[in-house]
């Protein structure tokens, strides 16, 4: 039988972001603020990746992998360099309205929720930019705000909020329009354990319930081990791992923590990375 065709699909996606590199000195630097030098940084390298509907993947890396820079791609709000990603057979940048109202993202480093408003009042301007019908959103919100427990701050402003009520008021925002497919940029960074666990298991109902597909990038490895079964790794823009956890398993001596385990291959396969790339520069001959 046919695979069915993958909601999420990338092809040799690649970023490259082109940066002012500043001369020594202040000489140098006045010189540069004329006559910039530039350096080109590749942050995402040529990634394939299929995800099927339904599915709820992790993207790990160590920090500066491409993993946000990917999931930018595969929003929109990001334009790939070469290559091609795909959302729903869609192109993000090019159809932008039209994923937009069939993502969902959340940024955990950044709120996407409006300042000064409470969170209820950032709720419902989220209602009018979607057109959610008036049901849709009364159901949505009371469901997320028992399982999310917002009750007691969702008339406070947003700026107001303590780390972890915020991300909780973002995911929901995320979340109103019914998205098919969510992408969680570090969703439980910052949180206590409570809240932590909170988010895992509403996350869990999402995915087992209303079969949101869902994309995560984490540093916490409990986040693996408790929600995804499948795991896809990056490093220097590269994907490195796509499969699941006990393969990965075989592939590492030490297998006592999933985090030990992440460190030896990330410190391994950072090692051989590099010693690929300088030989890629190498001149022939010499390498
Ligand atoms: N707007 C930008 N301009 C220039 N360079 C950028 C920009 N955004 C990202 N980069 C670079 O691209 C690389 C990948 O960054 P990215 O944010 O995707 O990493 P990441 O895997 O999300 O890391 P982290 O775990 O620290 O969040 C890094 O080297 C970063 O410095
Ligand atoms: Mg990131």
């Amino acid at each position: 039988m046919d695979q069915p065709s993958p909601v999420i699909r990338t092809r040799g996606v690649r970023k490259t972001f082109r940066v002012a590199k500043r001369r020594p000195g202040l000489l140098g630097g006045l010189r540069s603020v004329v006559n910039p030098l530039v350096r080109e940084v590749v942050a995402v390298d040529g990634i394939n990746i299929d995800i099927q509907r339904g599915e709820m993947v992790a993207c790990l890396g160590p920090n500066g992998a491409g993993k946000s820079t990917t999931i930018k791609m595969l929003t929109g709000i990001l334009v790939p360099s070469s290559g091609k990603a795909e959302v729903f057979g869609m192109e993000p940048h090019r159809q932008r309205r039209a994923v937009a109202q069939r993502i969902g993202v959340v940024f955990g480093q950044r709120t996407q929720l409006w300042w000064d408003l409470p969170l209820r009042d950032s709720f419902d301007l989220l209602r009018h930019i979607y057109r959610i019908p008036p049901r849709r959103f009364a159901r949505n919100l009371a469901e997320f705000s028992e399982l999310l427990q917002l009750d007691e701050f969702i008339e406070t402003p947003v700026r107001q909020l303590s780390l972890g009520q915020r991300m909780r008021g973002d995911l929901a925002a995320a979340l109103l329009h019914d998205p098919e497919v969510v992408y969680l940029d570090e969703p439980t960074i910052g949180l206590d354990v409570v809240a932590k666990h909170r988010v895992r298991s509403f996350l869990r109902e999402l995915n087992r319930d209303r079969g949101v597909t869902v994309l995560l990038t984490t540093h916490d490895m409990s986040d693996v081990e408790r929600l995804c079964s499948r795991l896809v790794i990056i490093d220097h823009g590269r994907l490195l791992y796509d499969g699941g956890l006990d393969e990965l398993r075989a592939n590492v001596e030490d297998h006592s923590t999933l985090e030990d385990m992440m460190r030896q291959f990330y410190e391994r396969t950072s090692r051989e990375l590099l010693e690929e790339l300088e030989r890629d520069v190498m001149p022939t001959g010499l390498a």
